[in-house]
């Protein structure tokens, strides 16, 4: 016979077994659900790594592109990456002063208008309740820069933004100096607080925008740089044609002007701007005597300076940087009604920024002053522009040149 106390022994060592086994089960269950979680985190985290990548590429292209609001893409970008975020700004130093460039959630155009200086705003590593994330990230508690600013200014500074309960703060860097903030913010009614990885981003976010400055200011003094390269060449002409002293310069602002007014995109204003500076370049290529003659030209000395654009183009055309706008210099003396030259075009068949040149170019050699007649009064080079309207100018550069003239600003 079985002893019972043995079997009850056996029974109760299965059943002890069986405990462990059920415990060692859900232990393996609990650490299957925690490597789930990792893995979904893991996940997350690579997703987002794999959009910042995504959108620094996008980001490095627009940088190129003058035409896209680097400030908005940047901040759409940080909003879409940190999930925290209610709202942001990014701000910018320029001497003594601090500029809201972007702002999204808080009054923008108000921020714009007060007039902020940098010592109103305190350095996040000089304020006591600063949580350091990172040399340059920090996450700050509410109204942590404004104790030092004038009390009217302080009052229209919290007209202009939402109130927030904390923010991260990464500093922008340009050339070893503190250039700029971008702020992301979490606003009072919110319970959440910023992760570390939201903080690492933002980090990223930084350094992307630094190195967006730093392009931008490069790529200014390398513009810059040709500007003065051009200007050079542009005062050659001018020692060659007297009558051209400070004309071209004059004719790349109006063009310029006209081109705003008409609202033309930024790359597209600055080949205005360009072919203005060196519209009459060919005129180097005209005899001094034929340019500088004060009396009537005979007809073979006009068909002479009838060659300038002509010949421009053909000195521009070889220049990798100035190529593009060649074109324009070609059709500066083209007239909307075809009786212009060299290639008689007309109408919309002249390319815009050559229409533009011309009744910039006409207004300038109307009211300027030359060695043998004194210029043309403001309202009868007005007329005259107007006068010619559908025969020599474009009615859409005409029209923008008025407005330009009714606000005073020619
Ligand atoms: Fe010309």
């Amino acid at each position: 016979m079985t002893n019972p106390f043995r079997l009850r022994e056996e029974l109760e060592h299965a059943q002890l077994e069986n405990q462990t086994l059920k415990d060692e089960l859900n232990r393996l269950r609990a650490e299957k659900k925690e490597l789930e979680a990792d893995y979904l985190s893991l996940f997350s985290t690579l997703q987002k790594y794999e959009r910042l990548v995504q959108s620094t590429t996008m980001l490095i292209e627009m940088a190129v592109d003058p035409d896209q609001d680097f400030n908005k893409i940047i901040l759409d970008t940080a909003f879409e990456l940190i999930p925290e975020a209610d709202y942001g700004s990014i701000s910018i130093i320029k001497d003594e002063d601090w500029l809201f460039v972007y702002a999204a959630g808080h009054n923008l155009e108000a921020l714009k208008s007060i007039p902020f200086k940098k010592s109103y705003f305190l350095d996040p590593r000089d304020v006591d309740s600063t949580l350091f994330f990172d040399s340059n990230v920090f996450v700050v508690p509410e109204a942590w820069s404004i104790q030092n600013m004038p009390e009217e200014v302080y009052r229209r500074y919290r007209e202009a933004v939402l109130p927030v309960r904390e923010s991260a703060v990464v500093q922008i860097d340009l050339a070893n100096q503190i250039a700029g903030h971008l702020s992301l913010d979490i606003g009072t009614h919110e319970e959440k607080h910023f992760s570390k990885e939201s903080l690492k981003v933002m980090e990223a976010l930084g350094s992307i925008t630094s190195a967006f400055f730093a392009f931008q200011r490069l790529s200014k003094l390398q513009e810059e740089f040709q500007r003065e390269i051009i200007l050079s060449i542009i005062r050659i002409v001018e020692i060659h044609d007297t009558y051209t002293k400070g004309h071209s310069e004059h004719v790349a602002s109006i063009s310029l002007d006209l081109a705003k007014e008409m609202g033309l995109s930024a790359e597209v204003c600055r080949q205005v701007y360009w072919s203005g500076l060196v519209h009459d370049i060919g005129k180097i290529l005209v005899s001094q005597s034929v340019l500088n003659k004060p009396d009537r030209l005979s007809d073979s000395e006009f068909e002479m300076i009838k060659n300038h654009p002509v010949w421009g183009y053909e000195v521009l055309t070889h220049s990798k940087e100035l190529r593009e706008i060649a074109i324009f210099v070609r059709h500066h003396h083209e007239r909307y009604d075809g009786n212009g030259y060299p290639d008689r075009l007309a109408g919309e068949g002249i390319p815009m920024i050559s229409r533009i040149l011309t009744v910039a170019d006409s207004w300038d050699a109307m009211i300027r002053d030359r060695a043998y007649r004194k210029g043309l009064s403001r309202e009868v080079a007005i007329d005259e522009i107007k006068r010619n309207v559908g025969l020599q100018f474009d009615p859409n550069v005409a029209k923008a040149f008025m407005r330009l003239c009714a606000k005073g600003a020619l």
